[in-house]
């Protein structure tokens, strides 16, 4: 299969499902986004919103609708394959075909995180009916190790909007409001995704170094935004066209250019809180809690003068203990101790605050 190489990122130039078999590891992907073909004449699709289609990049593949339940399947199966355990994948899909990628979804074991509704602009005009304007992202986890999810990473929970409600809590509900691009002259793909949207779906379920995979490049607008952000990126474009043209596109992408755009959240709150425990952190933590309380302290006390002195919340100092084995009267369970003990840090250790 034919690839190309742009800044360390690899792009491949052919069908998805054979593509991963052969090129792409299993449990060696971060992140998947991808917005597969609709399977309802996608390569027509500027015959229902009435378009100009001039700029538009010819080439696009459509699935013929009759074999799409199978077509998912396979794909999804592949995207299970890749995706580490406790990694996410959003599916971008429209309704006709959406029982077919949820069927697939549960049959290859994925779990819902969340089905989300994007509800966008220019939907399709109708007079006798509702206008459609929203397409379906599902979200999804691949089971197995805690999934990475950066709850502050773009509003604190502590910051309040002028009307006092929580920008955090809103920009997390589950219908998202974001328009599309408005390209007037310049070249475009059937469906590109917009930035904003895939910020946030990159913001909230990556970090920057993760590898984000899109299945379905079309315009690469994943890849590039990814690589805006400073994640690696891969995929596969079946179309030679489209694929030709947007890798050429792509080494413009400077790694990191989007990140001085993002906004910085305010975050309140203890000065360690989000950062990994240490072997020396824990030994630290048991050491003192056990002082503390042999010396007569309760364990609230404790807790609370041992958040101040490590600079984490209390929560996270009580998980700790816990995980620790550390016992309400302050002595450790040997049994407890020996399971989770020094060495045995996991990925869900390194996530907590
Ligand atoms: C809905 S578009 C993706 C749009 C993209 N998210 C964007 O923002 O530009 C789906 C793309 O999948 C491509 N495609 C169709 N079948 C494919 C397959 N089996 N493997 C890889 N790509 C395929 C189509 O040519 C089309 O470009």
């Amino acid at each position: 299969m034919r690839f190309e190489e742009v800044n360390g990122n690899i792009f491949y130039n052919g069908d998805c499902i054979m593509g991963a078999q052969e090129h792409i590891p299993d449990n060696s992907v971060d992140l998947i986004i991808t917005d597969p073909p609709y399977g309802i004449n996608g390569d027509r699709l500027h015959q229902h919103y009435n378009r100009d289609e001039t700029f538009v990049v010819g080439g696009y593949v459509e699935v013929p609708a009759a074999g799409y339940g199978e077509f998912s399947l396979n794909w999804i199966r592949e995207a299970k394959r890749i995706l580490r355990p406790g990694g996410s994948i959003y599916i971008v899909s429209g309704y006709t075909n959406l029982y077919h990628i949820l069927h697939a979804l549960r049959e290859t074991g994925l779990t819902e995180v969340n089905h989300i509704i994007w509800k966008y602009n220019f939907g399709v005009y109708t007079s006798r009916k509702y206008v459609s304007s929203h397409y379906h992202i599902l979200y999804y986890e691949k089971p197995g190790a805690e999934r990475r999810f950066n709850l502050e990473s773009r509003y604190g929970v502590g910051e309040k909007a002028p009307d006092n409600g929580s920008p955090n809590y809103r920009d997390r509900e589950d219908v998202w409001c974001i328009n599309r691009e408005y390209k007037p002259g310049q070249v475009k793909n059937k469906n590109e995704l917009p930035t904003e949207l895939l910020i946030k779906m990159l913001q909230y379920s990556s970090n920057e170094g993760d590898l984000v995979c899109d299945m379905f490049l079309g315009g690469f607008s994943t890849a590039r935004t990814a690589i805006g952000l400073n994640r690696r990126a891969t995929g596969f474009e079946l179309s030679e066209s489209i694929f030709d043209l947007r890798v050429k596109e792509l080494r413009d992408t400077r790694p990191g250019c989007l990140l001085p755009s993002l906004r910085t959240p305010r975050i309140e709150g203890p000065e360690n809180r989000g950062r990994p425990w240490t072997e020396s952190d824990r030994k630290t933590l048991v050491s003192r809690f056990t002082r503390l309380t042999e010396s007569g302290s309760t364990k609230k006390a404790a807790v609370e003068r041992l958040g101040r002195e490590l600079g984490r919340g209390r929560w996270s100092i009580e998980k700790m203990l816990k995980r620790e084995g550390i016992r309400r009267s302050g002595r450790q369970s040997r049994t407890e101790n020996e399971e989770s003990g020094p060495g045995r840090q996991t990925r869900a250790d390194q996530g907590q605050h």
